[in-house]
């Protein structure tokens, strides 16, 4: 991916929040963002069946390329992915970005796709955003080493561009078998593109943040991503609240 595509890649990310802070958007007038009846939302829906509940939809079987059965093993679902060529992501990466931490989290969090830093070192949010997240999760108590961290997607998109649809729905499988095989009884999905793909809901995150969905029988929260965090301050003090209602709802689990 060029540099020109990178800044492009960024110019839009930073539209989009403009957009979501309904200031005016002189560039991308018509600019829809993703949501109901987008690409993502027609895609997940074609790739196998969905199952419908309160918080969304899930898909409950995988399409043509992904495992058959659900595993709740973790090292399972790992090797099941191998060295995965399952989507067009995997020609540019440096190393896929499966997750990392307590295969028994109370807590897991959910990202959107592994950026440079992490595609080098095999690891999710080890960069820029992923030492704020660091300084965030210290100031709420929360012990990196006792949380789970993963991504919707394990590549890294081009450019960080937002994940597409079929490299979205290819890697569901694998996030569903995280999920399943960690039980975790809070999830907390970090920036848009993550908790419209898991809500399947077009809200803004801006609308999507601050309040708990029940999500599969699980509670999740939405929050702004650490990396929109770094290109705009005010979004500081909502990440901070929303990790304040994480911080409880933790606490009361662990200590319980
Ligand atoms: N951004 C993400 O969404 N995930 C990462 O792992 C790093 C940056």
């Amino acid at each position: 991916m060029s540099r020109s595509e990178d800044i492009r890649n960024e110019v839009y990310r930073f539209l989009r929040q403009q957009k979501e802070f309904r200031y005016p958007d002189p560039i991308l007038p018509g600019f829809k963002g993703i949501g109901k009846g987008s690409a993502i939302a027609a895609a997940s829906t074609a790739a196998g069946a969905t199952r419908k509940t309160a918080a969304g939809t899930i898909a409950t079987t995988a399409p043509a390329s992904a495992p058959a059965a659900a595993r709740t093993d973790l090292a399972g679902a790992r090797a099941e992915l191998g060295e995965c060529t399952r989507c067009g992501l995997h020609g540019q990466r440096t190393n896929l970005v499966f997750g990392v931490g307590n295969p028994n989290a109370k807590l897991m969090f959910i990202g959107e796709a592994p950026g440079a830093d992490e595609d080098r070192k095999g690891e999710p949010f080890v960069g820029r955003a992923g030492q704020l997240l660091d300084k965030i999760f210290a100031a709420a108590e929360i012990r990196r080493e006792d949380v789970y961290i993963t991504n919707i997607v394990k590549c890294r998109p081009p450019g960080n561009r937002d994940p597409h649809p079929d490299e979205v729905t290819t890697c569901n499988p694998f996030l569903l078998q995280q999920i399943d095989a960690i039980q975790p009884q809070l999830i907390c999905a970090l920036g848009r593109f993550a908790a419209q793909t898991l809500l399947d809901k077009t809200e803004g995150i801006g609308r999507l943040r601050g309040r708990w969905f029940d999500w599969h029988g699980k509670r999740l929260i939405c929050t702004y991503h650490p990396s929109a965090c770094l290109r705009n301050e005010s979004y500081k003090r909502p990440v901070w609240n929303d990790f304040q209602m994480l911080r409880d709802a933790y606490k009361e689990l662990v200590e319980n």
